[in-house]
């Protein structure tokens, strides 16, 4: 469906600024960068839009703050930038790091706020309800533990809240969500997913609260023409997409918008923001990619059991590339996966080491003997369906053990003849720069590594791609 569309939007959820990142939330942003790095080769660099960044209000920040015993605004500037640097390593390519925090997008929603207003969908209304702080989000009985505790967040207290709001009417837009998702106007990715989504339209959508009185959160953006309230967290961060979007052209009906989400926000992004935006009289986004959970070692990833791995920690030590190679082949695209530090290495020592950083090696080493130049440029031709990254690593990690073995049945190093040496070499080379190319989306680095040794002035054994690790 994408092909058709001149321009591209991608973006990732902005994530929380109680705490910095961790490979969790990191995994997300590589499988988004993979998809604009896609694109960008596909359409052109200038026609992809690729937003990421952190969401900064509301009341796990406020709270962070807090405990630290600074300013909120001192609070989320620190971790923000914590978390741009972690991206940062892993050599994301966003094109703007949105911070909510910032004064276009407070404008931006509060008249988002105002418009749908205007439309009748907002009035002002008294609740009572169960909250999850963890999830920003309200809660029925139905969705909580016997002990009465959110299965996503389980350290954390679940609070009674008695108050009067602004509420979005949901409600009205059921009939249209429902069409709108069965006929894939909104495309939901993975087919799972649509149908969980689609159960809860089943199960009723009911209005809901989109602000909070300052007396009880006083860290938001505040309501247009009541001070006494902040528009409600989600209310604010879901509109970071057109903000960034449409100042700079890509909300529009030439671009194709795909959201990269996990599963625990999916249904903010496929039932809560459609309507947001048709409310408010927004082009409504085509795809939301829901991806699962990062478990480490059996066990969810979290400060209170003390097994949070940063990006950058990784990163240190096996490179770059090592890494998002790692997160794209074998992270929870469809489903939660377990990894490992063990599974890590052995990954990286049979498909770097061993794979494309051997192969390189080999070749390169036969190449400077045997004098040769090339003069060929690689093609992009890479096809990648449905979002799934990992099938087309899979796919182009087969096409290099193919190439292995046509070495190691060639014995180009037994080659006496020269003329015949030439052409055996080139065949193979021509082949790993041209894997090498399509590979370029998941490991940009390497990659102009392997096309600098082939293709520029006189071939030389390079250092190691990736070094063995023992
Ligand atoms: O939900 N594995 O922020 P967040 C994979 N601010 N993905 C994970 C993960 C894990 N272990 N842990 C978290 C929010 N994520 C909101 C989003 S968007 C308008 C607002 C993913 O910091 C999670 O699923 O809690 C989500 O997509 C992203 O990290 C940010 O999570
Ligand atoms: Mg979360």
């Amino acid at each position: 469906m994408e092909t058709v569309y001149k321009k591209v939007f991608v973006t990732t959820a902005i994530d929380y600024a109680n705490a910095t990142i961790h490979i969790g939330h990191a995994y997300e942003k590589v499988l988004a960068d993979a998809i604009a790095r896609y694109y960008r080769a596909k359409k052109g660099e200038n026609n992809v839009y690729f937003t990421t960044g952190t969401d900064e209000h509301g009341i796990t920040n406020q709270q962070a703050a807090e405990k630290r015993g600074i300013t909120p605004q001192e609070h989320v500037q620190d971790i923000s930038s914590q978390d741009q640097a972690e991206i940062d390593s892993l050599n994301v390519s966003y094109t703007r790091f949105f911070r909510t925090t910032s004064e276009d997008h407070k404008h931006k929603a509060q008249e988002f706020f105002t418009k749908s207003m205007e439309n009748g969908d907002i009035y002002k209304s008294a609740y009572k309800g169960l909250y999850c702080e963890g999830c920003e989000a309200y809660k029925t009985l139905s969705e909580l533990t016997e002990d009465c505790k959110c299965p996503l967040h389980p350290t954390r207290q679940i609070q009674e809240y008695e108050e009067e709001n602004y509420f979005f009417k949901w409600s009205k837009y059921e009939g249209f969500l429902k069409e709108l998702i069965e006929t894939n106007q909104l495309q939901i990715l993975p087919g799972g997913r649509k149908k969980e989504m689609l159960a809860f339209i089943e199960n009723g959508i009911q209005d809901i609260p989109i602000s909070r009185p300052t007396y009880k959160l006083s860290w938001g953006i505040p309501v247009p023409n009541d001070p006494e309230q902040v528009i409600y967290v989600w209310f604010d961060a879901l509109i970071n997409y057109v903000t960034s979007g449409e100042a700079n052209g890509f909300w529009d009906d030439d671009t194709y918008i795909i959201h990269f989400v996990g599963k625990d926000i999916a249904r903010w992004h496929t039932l809560l923001w459609p309507t947001m935006l048709k409310s408010a009289g927004y082009r409504l986004p085509n795809t939301v990619y829901v991806h699962g959970f990062i478990n480490l070692e059996g066990q969810k990833i979290s400060k209170s059991r003390g097994n949070v791995i940063r990006p950058s920690e990784l990163v240190e030590k096996y490179g770059t590339d090592a890494v998002r190679y790692y997160f794209l082949k074998h992270g929870p695209i469809t489903e939660d996966v377990d990894i490992s530090i063990k599974h890590f290495e052995e990954v990286y020592n049979a498909d770097l080491a061993n794979g494309l950083g051997n192969t390189t090696a080999r070749l390169a080493k036969l190449a400077e003997k045997a004098k040769l130049s090339l003069d060929i440029s690689p093609k992009f031709t890479l096809e990648i369906k449905d979002f799934r990254v990992d099938l087309a690593i899979n796919e182009l990690q087969q096409k290099l053990t193919e190439l292995d073995k046509h070495i190691n049945e060639n014995t180009p190093w037994a080659i006496e003849d020269e003329t015949k040496l030439k052409e055996v070499l080139t065949t193979e080379i021509t082949q790993l720069v041209n894997i090498a190319e399509n590979l370029k989306p998941f490991i940009p680095e390497t990659v102009t590594k392997v096309q600098t040794t082939f293709l520029e002035g006189p071939i030389k054994a390079p250092e190691p791609l990736f070094p063995r690790i023992s």
